[in-house]
């Protein structure tokens, strides 16, 4: 197939970049957005895909995500909407059998979680989970270090997360946790996905913790920015943000208010069935670029591997051997490579040549794994994981 038709089911920030990305593919294959689905209104989507440069000459516009599938012949379907809705979405996609992008969280709830996996369980049609970071060059090669270099077998692992872009997660809608399940499923989701990936076993046990230390405080509930008589001062406020730091406004609600959902940072230990374990620990505010990290120290019997997407560089040293190897994975593209490789994926799947690199069946042991290390932060407790597809 040289032409495919798309129908995407909530048309915001992620998944239409994500589109943009698909529609100009170096694949040579003609893209149809063919429907979208979405309540924001048709104004404000056409000026987006304007701006996009992406031709909607033909494209319907609906707000019933089944009437959309009932009335067009699709290829694909790409899940865009915030997190809350992902799930029953994603379960009417695959009863049409349709190949599906999904966006991360696959799940916010047990419930929510069961019913996905049960869905998946019968699926005839594949889901591309909207997890770049294990399909990245970074973690690609330091898989192929830690097998050349006889690192293993991976004895302990400890990774962190340090973004500076953590005032999304208080200044716009995720700050709103009933959305989003937490901060563990909205960004250790991605990262318990890649470390479960080069680990390669079954995780046995979780614990974790979580604190709220910063991103807290007593300005009124729905305050924004905007209105706060400290605007001009306050280091969070987009005058400071924009005009001071030369960085992006994160949202327009003040993160010092009483109504900020999430915690401010958490960890996560992770027991796998050999019995070695990882820790993996992430903040929300680290604010300058340069204390900016994600990857991992990946230490095994014969030596450790040390990896930051930040500085695009992987360290291995061998433990009886002097000296250390350096080596630099650079990209160009969004999050390490990773999402030209989730769109070229989705084509594939789309066309029936590939499977897909980032199955529902990890996006739900990922979720599920989330929502253990919420429950046990929550509870002061170790909790067992068990998780089976099949
Ligand atoms: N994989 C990643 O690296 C990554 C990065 C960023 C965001 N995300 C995920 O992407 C999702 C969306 O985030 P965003 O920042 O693009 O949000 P957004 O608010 O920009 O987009 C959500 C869109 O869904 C639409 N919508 C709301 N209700 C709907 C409904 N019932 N049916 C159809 N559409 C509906 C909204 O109008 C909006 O256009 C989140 O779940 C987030 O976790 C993933």
């Amino acid at each position: 197939m040289r032409e495919l038709n798309i129908g995407v089911i909530g048309y915001g920030l992620r998944v239409g970049m994500i589109f943009s990305g698909l529609y100009k593919n170096d694949l040579g294959v003609k893209i149809n957005l063919t429907a979208i689905c979405d309540p924001k209104g048709k104004e404000d989507l056409e000026k987006t895909l304007t701006e996009q440069q992406i031709d909607f000459s033909n494209t319907h516009f609906y707000t019933d995500a089944e009437e959309m599938m009932d009335n067009e012949k699709l290829d694909g379907v790409m899940i865009g909407t915030r997190c809350n809705l992902h799930t029953d979405l994603a379960i009417k996609v695959l009863e049409r059998k349709i190949p599906l992008f999904l966006e991360k969280p696959v799940s916010i709830n047990y419930e929510q979680l069961e019913k996905l996996k049960a869905a998946g369980q019968k699926a005839e049609s594949e889901v591309v989970v909207s997890f770049p970071l294990r399909i990245t060059a970074m973690v690609d090669k330091v898989k192929d270090l830690i097998q050349r270099m006889d690192i293993g077998p991976i004895q302990h692992v400890a990774a962190f997360n340090y973004p500076t872009y953590g005032g999304d997660y208080y200044h716009n809608w995720y700050r709103d946790d009933s959305l989003t399940g937490g901060l563990f499923l909205q960004k250790a989701t991605h990262d318990l996905d890649y470390i479960n990936h080069i680990v390669e076993q079954k995780p046995v046990e979780i614990c974790a913790m979580t604190s709220k230390q910063i991103m807290k405080g007593d300005k009124p509930a729905g305050l924004k920015c905007e209105d706060c008589p400290e605007k001009m001062t306050c280091g969070e406020g987009p005058y400071q943000t924009i005009k001071v730091r030369g960085d992006y406004s994160h949202g327009e609600y003040c993160c010092y208010a009483e109504d900020t959902g999430n915690e401010d940072s958490g960890t996560v230990i992770v027991r796998y069935e050999s019995g070695m374990h990882v820790v993996y620990t992430q903040n929300f505010f680290t604010r300058n670029k340069h204390a900016a990290k994600r990857g991992a120290i990946i230490a095994g019997e014969g030596g450790v591997v040390e990896f930051d997407w930040e500085t695009s560089e992987i360290i291995v040293r061998k433990h009886y051997e002097t000296g250390e190897l350096r080596c630099k994975v650079e990209t160009i593209a969004f999050h390490g490579g990773g999402d030209i490789k989730l769109i070229n994926n989705f084509i594939g799947v789309m066309q029936g040549t590939e499977t897909s690199k980032t199955p529902l069946e990890q996006g739900l042991l990922s979720a599920y794994m989330c929502l253990k290390a919420k429950e046990s932060a929550e509870n002061h407790r170790f909790v067992e994981l068990d998780f089976q597809m099949k």
